[in-house]
């Protein structure tokens, strides 16, 4: 969480900054601060609680020049996000400030270490003990201020990427990162002079720069106005920095046109998954192809066991892969999450493929099981979205989703993305292993190609969502109800509707309400049941019908043209008809829109809703 921005060059960096910290907003909203060091020499922190927006209105009177400056928006993990708590954080001679995005664990030995060495601290943040930190090395050891923060790393247990300002030295940053992502855009402004750019992801960069350098864990680098970049490792090692090329273009960082970007991702579907699979499913040739396997075809046909590693949405696809996966290639797979799975002792055999589904692929748990998983010799492949992301780089092999950035922090492109990805993956070791029969494998590509119009179908036919949605927001719960591959769904929904109405809903497997939630039921009560006329649906007949009985509001999903759940249900969305394993891809949509509608028409922030952030960093 928490997104830092950073610029040392020519221009005037405040607006460079606030620019970068709106595109960042999504990792976190509960304050935002900059520090600049003016023409002067005067190194100056103006810090706001809540929104990026807050920030500007505070600086709009206050001496906002300078060419050099970090900035930050806060999700707080220690300290109440108030405006102390917010960062950049001074020393206590203020000659330095420091952003962080991470938890630095050991922070309460250190704190009071410092204390009884005579230093105060203003806030309650694990955050002000870094700077302290440096600080007190660099008075200590009289050294300069990259040998202090190597020092002051090396005592630190944690995560963090860090940039910091010294009032001495205005013609430097020095930034490092363990744990949590950093990236530097190498750039030229319009005459031609070297200018450094910092942000957590490269949305803050991209419009300058599409030359880039991802920051490794323990590296320390100093970006200097004249164009130098040192990075060295907390070793002292110099390390060569290897420089990308980004891939992504600011149209697809802007809303194009809807209210919020959720809307736009929802509608993005179609082509976002057109994207995905091309070059993949080749329907002439019957074929599937994933470079990502391709070259290591052999660790996944003699897999003994596959371990889907996630967290939130990505943990629903991952399930829906499972089913998938099992069905198509006789392989058992586990679906764990990541936060259980690193802290269990869970077995693991170096015959073990282990995949980390991240949308990010930044999310701290789910980097962490797989570095476990490494340590045990499992082969690890990466299902990731963002190019380039911690999970992308430290897993075997991989796959990208290919869905374009998504910036509304509930995931829905994503979640499509997944699936659909898990599904080529399925596929492709299908094929190597011969685990299906040919027919079967040739019906299910020709499904698969047809997917996107079918979403677009589904779009075109549920727009009119947004005219009822307004009817459920008088409710305080929802029950979610799916069987086989739509229980996932069911969780799915469940979750949107939380994380941006606030009204609290839970996914069930349809056959499990009569076991204690069907005590639920009232009049009040909104149940969304996905059923599709495919798979057991007589049997999920039977479950709306327990449901009505005891008088409860039934909002199905139904194939086009059904008309048995259609009279049972007050409302009913439909979807074109499909293979039982891809109707997620169709039915998770309706339940995407209602979560959205319900959530505008309560008035709620639904691109930033609260207490979340896009990219969870932090354990
Ligand atoms: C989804 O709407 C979420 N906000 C959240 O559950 C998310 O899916 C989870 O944090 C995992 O993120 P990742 O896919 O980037 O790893
Ligand atoms: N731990 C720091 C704070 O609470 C940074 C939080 C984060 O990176 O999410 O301020």
């Amino acid at each position: 969480m928490c997104g830092i921005v950073g610029y040392i060059g020519e221009q005037q960096a405040y607006p460079v900054l606030i620019k970068g910290l709106h595109r960042l907003e999504y990792r976190g909203y509960d304050s935002a601060g900059i520090a600049l060091i003016n023409p002067e020499g005067t190194l100056s922190v103006n810090k706001a609680k809540g929104k990026v927006a807050a920030l500007e209105a505070l600086c709009a009177d206050k001496d906002i020049t300078g060419t050099i400056g970090i900035a930050h928006t806060r999700w707080a993990t220690h300290g109440e996000p108030n405006t102390t708590n917010a960062h950049p954080h001074y020393s206590q001679s203020k000659n330095l400030a420091l952003v962080h995005n991470g938890i630095i664990e050991n922070y309460k030995s250190l704190r009071a270490e410092m204390e009884n060495h005579g230093l105060s601290f203003c806030s309650d943040t694990d955050t002000e003990v870094l700077v302290q930190l440096v600080e007190y090395m660099q008075v200590s050891h009289e050294c300069d201020l990259y040998t202090a923060v190597q020092l002051a790393l090396k005592n630190v247990v944690g995560a963090y990427a860090i940039a910091i300002l010294d009032r001495r030295n205005p013609d430097q940053i020095i930034c490092a990162r363990k744990g949590s992502p950093l990236i530097i855009g190498i750039g030229k402004d319009e005459n031609g002079k070297a200018e450094f750019f910092l942000g957590s992801d490269a949305t803050p960069i991209i419009e300058y720069t599409d030359k880039v350098v991802y920051l490794q864990d323990e590296e320390i680098a100093i970006m200097d106005r004249i164009g130098r970049m040192d990075i060295t490792n907390l070793a002292n090692v110099k390390q060569t920095p290897q420089i990308h090329t980004l891939q992504m273009n600011l149209d697809q960082l802007e809303k194009g046109g809807f209210p919020h970007f959720m809307l736009k991702e929802i509608w993005e579907q179609p082509n976002a998954l057109r994207t995905c699979i091309r070059g993949r499913l080749n329907v002439v040739e019957k074929d599937v192809l994933l470079s990502g396997i391709i070259d290591h075809k052999e660790r996944f046909i003699n897999a003994n066991r596959i371990i889907i590693c996630a967290c939130g949405t990505s943990w629903h696809s991952a399930l829906i892969g499972k089913y998938f996966i099992e069905e198509a290639t006789q392989i058992p797979v586990e679906v764990e999450y990541a936060s259980e799975f690193r802290y269990r002792n869970p077995v693991i055999h170096s015959d073990d493929v282990v995949i980390a589904v991240s949308q990010s692929g930044e999310t701290a748990d789910t980097l962490a099981a797989i570095q476990l998983a490494k340590s045990h010799g499992a082969f690890c492949y990466g299902i990731c979205n963002v190019i380039g992301s911690s999970i992308a780089r430290a897993t075997d092999s991989g796959t990208y989703l290919h869905v374009g950035p998504e910036i509304g922090v509930a995931s829905t492109k994503a979640f499509t993305g997944q699936v659909i990805t898990l599904a080529l993956l399925g596929l492709a070791i299908a094929k190597e292993k011969k685990t299906l029969d040919e027919q079967m494998f040739h019906m299910l590509v020709d499904e698969l190609q047809q997917i996107p119009d079918k979403m677009q179908w589904t779009l075109e036919h549920n727009k009119h969502i947004d005219q009822f949605a307004q009817i459920f927001t008088y409710a305080k719960n929802f029950i979610y109800l799916g069987r086989g591959y739509n229980y996932p769904v069911a969780l799915e929904g469940a979750l949107k509707l939380k994380e941006i109405s606030y009204i609290h809903a839970e996914g069930y497997p349809a056959a499990e309400m009569k076991h204690g939630p069907i005590a639920l039921i009232d009049e009040e009560m909104p149940v969304v049941v996905i059923a599709p006329k495919r798979g057991i649906y007589e049997k999920v007949v039977s479950n709306i019908q327990e449901v009505k009985s005891r008088k409860g509001k039934i909002i199905s999903v139904v194939t086009e043209g059904d008309t048995t759940v259609k009279e049972m249900s007050d409302y009913c969305f439909e979807i074109p008809d499909t293979r039982d394993c891809f109707v997620p891809l169709l039915a998770v949509i309706p339940l995407q829109l209602l979560s959205y509608y319900v959530a505008v028409a309560k008035g709620r922030n639904v691109d930033q809703p609260r207490n979340l952030a896009k990219s969870v960093t932090v354990e």
